[in-house]
């Protein structure tokens, strides 16, 4: 019995820290996102720029079928105030059924899909990617460092070695993160591809965190939500516990005062 324990008892731990958890991919290093670990929360002004990045440069083959324009203003996201998530919203055609015609877009539609056949969409790809590319796999380590999806995106966009192949009418280029080693996205990013209003930093580096983070957001907008969710749990469950046992305590405290005097 112990000996049974004892073997699930490692195995458990070898998961947690990832031993098995290595993918086929390059290897991902951990950032420090600001949304990582129990209390992480997004960066705004992060994601503000990340935006910028994916609708000057991603959503040009890449969608976000899955993101209402509206949440682009809810706490805990980008918050764009209301007149700057129209005016973005405004910025997008989408197709209406009833109209059979396409027409501008308002905050109560969703970003629209990819334009380019073979460019997935992005909505979840910070999910998507994350348990096979994740800095440490499934367990501890995830609950400090986050899931890794967008440690994976930061790293894919910087991975370009500059070496390129023609494959069946493809051209391909090696990238050191994606699996595989060929992918059929060109570099996108080779840094100061945008202008921040703000004057932030628009290298490589930078520019490739702040996207991914956007994209992290875009796969998980109730993230820290759901984290305050579970730390009020955790709190509760610490409360009742207490009170379960001095309840206890009491409940029993004649019979065992009986029994002492015996
Ligand atoms: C010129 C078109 C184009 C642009 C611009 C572009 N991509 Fe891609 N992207 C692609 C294509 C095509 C693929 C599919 C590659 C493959 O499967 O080999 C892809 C795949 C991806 C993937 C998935 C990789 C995987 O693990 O499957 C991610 C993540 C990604 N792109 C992120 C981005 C981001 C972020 C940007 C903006 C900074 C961007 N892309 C800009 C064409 C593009």
């Amino acid at each position: 019995m112990f000996k049974k324990l004892a073997v699930s008892a490692v195995t458990a731990v070898m998961l947690a820290t990832g031993a098995f958890a290595a993918g086929e991919g390059g290897h991902v290093e951990n950032i420090d996102f600001s949304f990582d670990g129990p209390f992480g929360t997004f960066d705004q002004n992060q994601l503000q720029r990340g935006l910028q990045i994916y609708t000057e440069i991603c959503a040009a083959c890449h969608g976000l079928q899955y993101v209402p324009l509206r949440t682009l203003g809810d706490e805990g996201g980008p918050e764009l105030p209301e007149d700057q998530v129209r005016a973005y919203a405004e910025f997008y055609e989408v197709f209406d059924p009833e109209l059979d015609d396409f027409r501008v877009a308002s905050p109560n539609d969703h970003f629209p899909g990819s334009n380019l056949e073979n460019a997935p969409d992005l909505s979840l790809m910070a999910k998507a990617r994350a348990g096979f590319h994740g800095p440490y796999g499934l367990g501890i380590n995830q609950l400090m460092n986050g899931i890794g999806g967008a440690e994976y995106i930061a790293s894919l966009l910087q991975g370009y070695t500059g070496e390129e192949k023609e494959e069946a009418g493809t051209v391909l280029y090696e990238n050191k993160t994606f699996p595989g080693g060929w992918i059929a996205m060109a570099p996108p990013l080779y840094g100061d591809d945008v202008e921040f209003a703000d004057g932030h930093a628009t290298d490589l580096h930078h520019l490739s965190e702040d996207v991914s983070a956007f994209l992290m957001w875009t796969a998980e907008p109730k993230l820290v939500a759901r984290k305050q969710a579970g730390f009020v749990g955790v709190v509760f469950l610490t409360i009742l516990s207490v009170l379960l046992y001095l309840t206890n305590k009491r409940i029993w405290a004649p019979v065992k005062a009986r029994y002492k005097k015996k």
